[in-house]
């Protein structure tokens, strides 16, 4: 039986990438395959490793081989019918929890990322998810349930079939142009395409969500977009002040100092207006 040297050793793939494998099949910490060089692979372990190799060669990222993604300190678990949540999503989640909303609703929730991380954090919340996908929808469900959450799931596209008053609603929706070649292999081969595109410029659904909610009798406190950056900034801030004429427009910048998450703080008098 080969050792564990010889396969970190012997594998095609990045060190990392082969040692995360490696600890996955043995499930060894990164310490105890670090302390145990000579250990001897059992032969159903080895042939599970090089399923995984195999895998990750045609570029399908960890995640997506493994099934599982941490999001916000939390152990989410993901398949093909999720986008994998993103790091730069968690500044959503902070801006959320920074709020402490009463009620929150989170459109296109996918994995559940967003809804549920917010859920651990702030349990007195009461928080609606919505998704377009009904496996989506079950995935969300799935980790709602693992991680011993509760949240009302709700298949609607957008707020089709949502009613309800929320003092918050946050949304990542898909917001990649539908031309755009500057995705990796990893996510354009791999994860939905209805997670990820959203029309020519990317921001259809953006302008679709904040249409629908300028239209609502009792409009959120807040309103928090996920969106893509660079040219997208001033397009949609544009629009949400055009939506939200009286009412505080933000940008946040995430960790890298891009434009990240579009803030709203509706203005009550605003509200008075079109009631
Ligand atoms: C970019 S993914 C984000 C998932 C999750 N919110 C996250 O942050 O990881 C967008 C999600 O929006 C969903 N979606 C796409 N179109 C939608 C629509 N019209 N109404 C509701 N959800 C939609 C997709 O199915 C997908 O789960």
């Amino acid at each position: 039986m080969p050792k564990v040297s010889e396969v970190l050793a012997g594998s095609l793939l990045d060190r990392l990438d082969a040692e995360l494998f490696l600890g996955e099949v043995l499930n060894f910490t990164p310490t105890e395959l670090f302390a145990q060089p000579d250990f001897a692979i059992p032969e159903t372990a080895l042939a599970r490793f090089h399923a995984f190799e195999k895998s990750r060669l045609t570029g399908k990222s960890v995640a997506a081989i493994l099934g599982r993604k941490e999001f916000f300190g939390l152990d989410f678990f993901v398949n093909e019918n999720v986008l994998i949540p993103r790091p730069e999503t968690e500044l959503l989640v902070e801006e959320i929890l920074k709020i402490a909303p009463r009620s929150l609703l989170d459109v296109g929730t996918g994995s559940g990322a967003i809804a549920i991380s917010v859920k651990k954090n702030l349990p007195h919340c009461h928080i609606v998810a919505n998704d377009v996908s009904p496996a989506a929808l079950a995935v969300a469900q799935k980790n709602s349930q693992n991680l011993g959450v509760e949240i009302e799931f709700i298949e609607s596209d957008l707020l089709e079939k949502i009613s309800g008053e929320f003092d918050l609603v946050a949304a990542n929706l898909p917001y990649v142009p539908d031309d755009s070649h500057e995705l990796q292999k990893s996510v354009a081969d791999f994860e939905p395409r209805l997670a990820l595109f959203g029309g020519a410029d990317g921001m259809d659904l953006l302008r679709c969500l904040l249409r629908q909610i300028s239209k609502l009798a009792q409009k959120p406190k807040f309103v928090l977009l996920e969106f893509g950056g660079g040219v997208q900034t001033e397009i949609l801030e544009k629009f949400a002040r055009e939506l939200f004429p009286d009412s505080e427009i933000t940008i946040l910048l995430d960790l890298a100092g891009i434009a990240r998450v579009l803030k709203i703080t509706c203005s009550m008098e605003h509200e008075a207006h079109n009631t």
